[in-house]
């Protein structure tokens, strides 16, 4: 089995990997402006950016990216990812949902089965993830996910367009947690 064909069942969600047919989903959230405010690219303006990206994620084999199913009615609600973060020792994961699919615990619900996989599969035991500082909903995943706060850091758009202050998280988190 190789890390594009990995399935993981939650009790809502199943994560999959993500293929170029999804950019028509994926565009739902990636170009809404409400979703990409805190996260590191600008919101797109085309699905073709949205192909693109999908494309990339395709080949990328240094991280562990999937999209996020909701079992109920198949459809694709977010996506996230998680791999190894050298620069930190430790592993490191992000994710982002459609708009409609917020406040009902559905990233909780990802994130805590991203980190189980890790541990699970290969050993990871330390994790850390940021986010911009007013985004306090993204926090709250965090501290749900079993990290806690250590720090303030610095947070920059990929273009450049946003810098601001970031919150950094870390947790040692072992797989009887979840
Ligand atoms: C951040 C994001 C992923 C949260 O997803 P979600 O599915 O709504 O999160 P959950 O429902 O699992 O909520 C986690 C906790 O945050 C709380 N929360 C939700 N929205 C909140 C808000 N606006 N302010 C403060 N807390 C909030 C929830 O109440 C929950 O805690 P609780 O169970 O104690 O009530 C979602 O808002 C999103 O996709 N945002 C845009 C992309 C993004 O910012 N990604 C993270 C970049 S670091």
């Amino acid at each position: 089995m190789t890390m594009h064909d990995i399935k993981i069942n939650t009790e809502r969600l199943l994560l999959r990997p993500l293929r170029t047919a999804d950019a028509e989903d994926v565009f739902e959230w990636v170009g809404d402006e409400r979703v990409a405010r805190y996260m590191v690219y600008t919101t797109y303006s085309d699905i073709e950016q949205a192909r693109e990206w999908l494309a990339f994620v395709e080949k990328d084999t240094s991280t562990y990216y999937f999209g996020f199913e909701r079992v109920a009615d198949g459809k694709l609600i977010g996506s996230g990812d998680i791999g190894v973060d050298s620069s930190k020792d430790c592993w490191g994961f992000g994710y982002n949902f459609r708009y409609d699919c917020w406040g009902m615990g559905y990233a909780t619900e990802a994130v805590k089965a991203m980190i189980h996989y890790a541990c699970v599969n290969f050993g990871a035991r330390k994790f850390a993830s940021s986010h911009c500082e007013p985004n306090l909903a993204s926090g709250n995943v965090m501290k749900k996910c079993g990290l806690h706060f250590v720090g303030y850091g610095e947070f920059e758009k990929l273009d450049g367009s946003m810098k601001m202050r970031s919150m950094e998280y870390e947790g040692e988190i072992t797989e009887s947690v979840f």
